[in-house]
């Protein structure tokens, strides 16, 4: 397994590109499954998530077609044959994101077969949104030796008003099997409590290229009015508005100069608010055109400190709660950071505090007394985003630190290191020693 060396305490200087969202692309692949025809992608970001859901749709007989070399000019997939309807666990073990192919399926197939995904280093997740959501579409859900399977009535999935709220919030993939699966029924589904998340717009987005009905993507109600069946299109993946965010955070921490081109800021309201209160500078540098949007990060003052609680969008993201908190580690103060998607998702905590952080917790609040400088060590990665608050922190301590497991962060960002060595960063992949 490889680690991560990190020297801490250079400064960044330079520009970046965001890639493609890795949770835009996973639906966006899924959708592929809901015609016969060609879908062409764009910037579909090369990592472990992606790959695996290449696998999986190529199981499920969508191939990719086109004979281009690389990804970056865009991947065409087709579903040739419709035989298979089984997602395996095998597949779905490695990656909870396999569930987004359940709603197309059951919608082009009338059936489907999904292992149960199980729990994860950021705690219980449940899937019983999602199969409600379906239910109330006509679908019959059984559990079968740990799958989900899913049947269509004889007519196939009838619309409905549906309600896909729950006790966190709505829930994003879920919409996104709702809301996919809803295209292809008969009539009008309306969900209500629907996710708000702008992966659930670019999701919508290609669907309507498909030739879906859909209106309110992004709000708390979609209506979906059902069509009889979709075409090919092509679409390009929104930004990555968690790598945009993590980026941020890494020219926050080591006091850097750096621009990142292709940036969401639009979706990126809730930290760009919260960085500038800390002390960073966000400056749009090129509004003119929205698909080259361009921002400078800035931040050469000591931070203060912040109360921020995670929320679904637009409030505080989850997916950068643990990278804040490698922020506020260092800021002039006490932090109150309270998890309200995910309250178990702290596993960073205790690898902080292996580097010299204060931090507490305390339910699903972290609190966080800034200290003046971190400390080099090894630690552990746990999760994508629990790993990346890692490199945050090892960019900002003293001397070395050596980050294990990195195949964790090798799931949500394409080539971390390279990039951030790109901007300045001493930073390099190392294969452990002493494998685990
Ligand atoms: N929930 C339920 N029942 C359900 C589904 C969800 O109770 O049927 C709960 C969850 O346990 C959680 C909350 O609802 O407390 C929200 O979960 P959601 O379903 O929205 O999460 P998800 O769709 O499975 C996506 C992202 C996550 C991100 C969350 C929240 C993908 C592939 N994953 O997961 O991304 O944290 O939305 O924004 O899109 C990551 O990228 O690191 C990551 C974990």
């Amino acid at each position: 397994m490889d680690v991560f060396e990190i020297q801490g305490g250079v400064r960044l200087n330079g520009s970046i590109r965001v890639n493609g969202s890795k949770n835009s692309a996973l639906p966006l692949l899924a959708a592929c499954l809901l015609t016969d025809q060609p879908i062409t992608l764009s910037d579909v970001p090369e990592l472990l998530d992606t790959s695996n859901m290449l696998r999986l749709i190529d199981e499920l007989g969508c191939q990719r077609v086109d004979d281009k070399p690389d990804r970056a000019s865009g991947m065409t997939f087709q579903t040739l044959d419709t035989t298979n309807h089984h997602a395996r666990y095998d597949i779905v073990k490695t990656m909870r994101g396999s569930i987004c192919v359940l709603g197309p399926l059951l919608a082009a197939r009338g059936r489907a077969r999904v292992a149960m995904p199980g729990g994860c280093a950021i705690g219980q997740r449940p899937v019983d949104l999602h199969l409600r959501g379906l239910e109330a579409l006509g679908a019959t859900i059984e559990l079968d030796s740990g799958d989900i399977v899913a049947t269509a009535p004889a007519g196939g999935l009838k619309g409905s008003r549906l309600f896909l709220g729950g006790a966190f919030g709505s829930t994003v993939l879920g919409t996104a099997n709702v809301m996919s699966a809803a295209t292809l029924a008969k009539g009008q589904t309306i969900i209500e409590s629907a996710a708000c998340e702008p992966e659930i717009v670019d999701l919508a987005k290609l669907l309507v290229q498909m030739g879906a009905k859909i209106s309110g993507a992004g709000s708390p109600r979609i209506t979906i009015q059902g069509v009889d069946s979709l075409s090919g299109a092509q679409h390009t993946v929104m930004p990555d508005r968690i790598e945009a965010g993590t980026f941020m955070c890494a020219a926050a921490i080591t006091n850097s100069d750096i621009t990142l081109e292709n940036c969401p800021l639009d979706a990126l309201m809730a930290l760009t608010n919260t960085l500038q209160q800390v002390g960073v500078d966000i400056q749009p540098a090129d509004q003119t055109d929205p698909m080259r949007l361009t921002a400078r990060i800035t931040s050469a003052r000591v931070l203060q400190p912040a109360v921020i609680t995670t929320q679904p969008h637009p409030g505080f993201p989850t997916d950068l709660q643990a990278q804040m908190i490698a922020l506020l580690c260092i800021a002039d103060g006490h932090s109150v950071v309270t998890e309200k998607i995910f309250p178990e998702r702290f596993m960073h905590l205790a690898e902080l505090q292996r580097m010299g952080a204060m931090v507490f917790r305390q339910g699903p609040t972290a609190i966080i007394s800034g200290v003046r400088q971190l400390v080099g060590a090894p630690v552990m990665a746990s999760d994508l985003r629990a790993s990346a608050c890692l490199v945050l922190a090892g960019l900002a301590a003293q001397g070395t630190t050596t980050i294990h497991r990195v195949y964790h962060l090798d799931r949500g960002y394409e080539k971390l290191e390279e990039r951030l060595a790109a901007l300045g960063a001493k930073i390099v992949r190392k294969t452990d020693p002493n494998q685990d």
